[in-house]
This record gives structure tokens, C-alpha cells and sequence, in this order.
């Protein structure tokens, strides 16, 4: 894998418009396409149609699936039509959900990813005594839902860079770990919804098989030369990992 098959872009933008604007930009520049609730239920599959047609790079449907199983079976059933790489579940409903939305993805080629806690979320979201205290249970809630997330039979998780390296452990390195919540050290972001976050070159080094960058690459001046430099600090962390 290259280092730039280790970004994915999200696309987080209104429009199909602007998500075309970005696949014209940043294609051959990161590894995938990542289109997340907000383009998808504005423009629907076709918006995955008008990115296949600018870049040969893959997609990510970041559905974030929660239901009763039977729906999220059906509901993964139907995404495999779309011909995308990954998509992602929720694990906090357990694991018939999680081996329903595996039976879903059988016999394609889809990659299901499980979302374990979003990076949105703190140690106040959960429930304990003091602060150390709910870190701790945080961190263990992460490598719990991935534990399941791998004997449900999905293909990876989705965590934090903070806890990426726990979290390969857990799962003896056999299922791929994606990290968003993703702040170049460089980036001129203000303070936003993240919470746990980590730079490209930490999440790498840590573990992080691919990176979700969304803000940083959007809202920089010039987003390919944001993608570039973040492709640059993969490469750095993986030469030393290796
Ligand atoms: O702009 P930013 O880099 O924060 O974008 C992160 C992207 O990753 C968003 O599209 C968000 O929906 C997604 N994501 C996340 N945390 C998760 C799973 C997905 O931030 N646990």
C-alpha cells in the first residue's frame, strides 16, 4: 500500500457539485472518497456515480448504520449494489446487529467497518466516578466493541489515534483499524465537535492502517496541497514503524 492509499478524504460538503469539485482536485492524490450522511442523503447514490465518473479512487459510505438486524442486513444487502469499498456499522447495539450486517456483506466484496465510539465523544459521555476513571472506561468500551466487531466477522474498526495501538493488540493485528478525528499539528483548525484527536504522523505510528481527514484538507487554502503534506507525514511515520 502507498502512503496515499492510506488517506481518505472526506467529503463532507452539500452538494454533488462540491463533491465533484474535490474528486477532480484530490484524485490520485489519497486513497479514497469518503461520503459521509449528509452527501448521501442530499444527493443519494448518484452522487457515487458522478465520483466514479471523475476518479478511479475508491469509496467509503459512512452510513454509520444502527438498527434492528434484520433491517441492517438488508440495508448492507443493498449497499454491496453500490459497488463501494467500505461502509460502516454502529457496534453499540452488540453483535447479532454486527453478524447481521456481516451475513449482509457475504460473498461481496464490501469491507464493513465498525464504528466503536465516535472521536466525537469525551470521558464525560460516560459514566464513573472521576475523571481517570471514565478515561479508563472509554478506552475498555473501544476495545470491547472491537473485540465483538471481530468476532461478528467485520473486516475493521473504527477508533481514535488515542486508542489505535490498544485497540491492534485487542484484535491480534487481523482486522484493519481506521482513525478519523485526525488534526495536522500544521492545521489552522479552530476548536470544533472532535474530541479525540491525533495528528497523521501519531495515528501511523500508533497503528492506524488508514486515516479519515475531512476539515484539514475541506477548509485548507489549497486542499491538495494539505492532502500532499499529510500523505508526506504518512509516509515519514510508516518508514520509521517499519
Ligand atoms: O472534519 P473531520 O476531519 O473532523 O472529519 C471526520 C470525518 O470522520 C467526519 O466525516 C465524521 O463523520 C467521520 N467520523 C468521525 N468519527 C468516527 C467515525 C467517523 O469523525 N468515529
Amino acid at each position: 500500500m502507498e502512503p496515499k492509499d492510506r488517506l481518505i478524504f472526506a467529503l463532507d460538503v452539500p452538494d454533488l457539485a462540491e463533491a465533484v469539485r474535490y474528486a477532480k482536485l484530490l484524485d490520485g492524490n489519497i486513497g479514497c472518497f469518503k461520503v459521509g450522511l449528509q452527501l448521501f442523503v442530499s444527493e443519494g447514490p448518484a452522487v457515487l456515480t458522478a465520483i466514479r465518473e471523475h476518479s478511479d479512487t475508491d469509496i467509503f459510505l459512512d452510513l454509520k448504520l444502527h438498527d434492528i438486524p434484520a433491517t441492517v442486513r438488508s440495508a448492507v444487502k443493498a449497499a454491496t449494489r453500490h459497488d463501494v469499498q467500505y461502509l460502516t456499522v454502529h457496534s453499540g447495539s452488540g453483535l447479532d446487529m454486527l453478524r447481521a450486517a456481516a451475513h449482509g456483506a457475504a460473498g461481496s466484496s464490501l469491507k464493513l467497518l465498525a464504528v466503536t465510539v465516535l472521536t466525537s465523544a469525551g470521558p464525560e459521555e460516560v459514566a464513573g466516578p472521576d475523571a481517570s476513571i471514565k478515561e479508563m472506561q472509554l478506552a475498555n468500551l473501544v476495545l470491547e466493541r472491537a473485540r465483538l466487531a471481530q468476532s461478528a466477522g467485520c473486516h475493521g474498526v473504527v477508533c481514535s489515534g488515542q486508542e489505535v495501538s490498544h485497540v491492534k493488540n485487542a484484535v491480534q493485528n487481523k482486522i484493519i483499524a481506521v482513525v478519523p478525528g485526525i488534526r495536522p499539528a500544521w492545521a489552522n483548525i479552530s476548536k470544533d465537535d472532535q474530541s479525540r484527536i491525533t495528528t497523521p504522523s501519531k495515528a501511523v505510528a500508533d497503528g492506524a492502517d488508514l486515516i479519515v481527514v475531512g476539515r484539514p484538507i475541506r477548509d485548507a487554502k489549497d486542499p491538495k496541497e494539505a492532502a500532499c503534506r499529510i500523505v508526506d507525514e504518512i509516509a515519514e511515520a510508516s518508514a520509521h514503524a517499519s
